[in-house]
C-alpha cells in the first residue's frame, strides 16, 4: 500500500487548515504505515494571481492522477471584481466538473458534548445524525447563463436550471445506497409545486424507490425542509436534493450541528474523490492562526475511509477529535468560559497527541 494525495490549500484560511490536516495525516501515517505522498497544488484566487487562471491544468491533472484530493477553501473579497469566468469559485466548480464529482455528502452529527453550541435548544439537537446528499455537477449551477442582455432597453441576466432523468437517478441511487447503511430513511427535497425540474426530480426518485423496498421515502418542498431542519432536525436520516437547494440546506444543517467549522464533506464520482470542509475561506480571520481546523481534519478522515479504505486510520482521527473536544480544547469560534482556548496549531497538536 502507498497512496498519493493532491493537497489544494486555496485561499484565505485554506492554507492554515490544510496544514493542520496534513499534520494529522502524517501522524496516522506514522502509526498505521500508510505510506502517503503529497503533491501541493494551487487553485482559486491564489492561482489566479500567480497564473491568471483559478484552476491551472496542472492542478486538475494532479488530482486525476491521485488516490484522493484534500481541498481547503477558495474565494475572498480581493477577487470580487474579477470577471465571472475567472473568479476563485470557478476552481472548485471546475474541479467538481473535471473530476465528475456528481455527489456531495455532507454529514451532520451532533456529539452530546456539543449540543450546547447549536443555536437551537439542546433538546432539539440531541441525537441529530443526518447526511445531505447533494447533486453537484448539474442544475442551475451548470446550466446556460447570461450575465447581461438588453430587452427593450431593460437589462436582464438569467440562469437555466435543468436536470435529466439519468442525472437524478444517479444521485438518488447513491442516496438510497447510503440510507441502506444507515437508518433506511430518505427525504427527497424539491420545489415540485413550482418548478418543472423538480417535478421530473420527484417522479424519477419515486420510480427508483420501487427497487429499494426496504427504504422509507418521503418528499419535502425545500422551504418546508428549511423549516423542518430548525423545528425537528432529528427526523432526518438521508436528505437528497439538487445542487442549489443542497448548497443552501447544508449550510443551515451545519449550524444546527453547532459550528460550520467542524463539518467535513466528501465529493464523489466515478474516479478520484475530493474532500473539503463545508465552510469558506473566511478572509476576515485568514493568517491569524485561529481558524478551526476540525472540518478539514474530519474531511481527511473521510478521504482515508472512502478513497483509501483505511477505516482504522479514519476512525483514529475521528476518535482523537472527539477526545480533544471532550477534554475541553476549543478554537475561538467555540470557546467559552471554563474551556481551554486553542489556536489552530494548538488544536492540531491536541488532536495529533490523541492519535
Ligand atoms: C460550497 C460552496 C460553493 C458552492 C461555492 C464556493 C462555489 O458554497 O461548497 O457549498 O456553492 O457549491
Ligand atoms: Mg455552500
Amino acid at each position: 500500500m502507498a497512496y498519493h494525495i493532491t493537497i489544494i490549500p486555496g485561499d484565505g484560511i485554506g492554507k492554515e487548515i490544510v496544514d493542520s490536516a496534513v499534520a494529522v495525516l502524517k501522524k496516522v501515517d506514522g502509526k498505521f504505515g500508510l505510506r502517503l505522498s503529497y503533491a501541493f497544488k494551487d487553485a482559486g484566487g491564489t492561482a489566479y494571481d500567480k497564473f491568471g487562471t483559478p484552476l491551472p491544468t496542472d492542478t486538475l491533472e494532479s488530482c486525476k492522477a491521485s488516490d484522493g484530493v484534500l481541498f481547503g477553501a477558495v474565494g475572498g473579497g480581493k477577487w470580487d471584481s474579477v470577471e465571472p469566468a475567472l473568479r476563485p469559485e470557478r476552481a472548485i466548480l471546475g474541479l467538481r466538473k473535471g473530476l465528475g464529482l456528481y455527489a456531495n455528502l455532507r454529514p451532520v452529527k451532533v456529539a452530546d458534548s456539543l449540543t450546547g453550541y447549536s443555536p437551537l435548544k439542546p433538546d432539539l439537537v440531541r441525537g441529530v445524525d443526518l447526511v445531505i446528499v447533494r447533486e453537484l455537477i448539474g442544475g442551475i449551477y451548470f446550466g446556460d447563463k447570461c450575465e447581461s442582455e438588453q430587452h427593450d432597453g431593460v437589462e436582464r441576466a438569467w440562469d437555466l436550471e435543468n436536470y435529466s432523468v439519468p442525472e437524478v437517478e444517479r444521485i438518488a441511487r447513491l442516496a438510497f445506497e447510503t440510507a441502506k447503511l444507515r437508518r433506511g430513511k430518505v427525504t427527497s427535497v424539491d420545489k415540485a409545486n413550482v418548478l418543472a425540474t423538480s417535478r421530473l426530480w420527484r417522479r424519477t426518485v419515486t420510480k427508483l424507490a420501487e427497487s429499494y423496498k426496504g427504504i422509507e421515502l418521503g418528499h419535502l418542498y425545500v422551504d418546508n425542509c428549511a423549516m423542518q431542519l430548525a423545528v425537528r432536525p432529528t427526523q432526518f436520516d438521508v436528505i437528497v436534493t439538487g445542487n442549489l437547494f443542497g448548497d443552501i440546506l447544508s449550510d443551515e444543517a451545519a449550524v444546527v450541528g453547532g459550528s460550520i467549522g467542524m463539518m467535513p464533506s466528501a465529493s464523489i464520482g466515478t474516479s478520484t474523490s475530493l474532500y473539503e470542509p463545508i465552510h469558506g475561506s473566511a478572509p476576515d480571520i485568514a493568517g491569524k492562526g485561529i481558524a478551526n481546523p476540525i472540518g478539514t481534519i474530519l474531511s481527511a478522515a473521510m478521504l482515508l475511509r472512502y478513497s483509501l479504505h483505511e477505516e482504522e486510520a479514519a476512525r483514529a482521527i475521528e476518535t482523537a477529535v472527539d477526545k480533544a473536544l471532550e477534554v475541553g480544547f476549543r478554537t475561538p469560534d467555540l470557546w467559552r468560559e471554563g474551556f481551554q482556548k486553542a489556536n489552530t496549531d494548538e488544536m492540531t497538536k491536541a488532536i495529533c497527541e490523541r492519535i
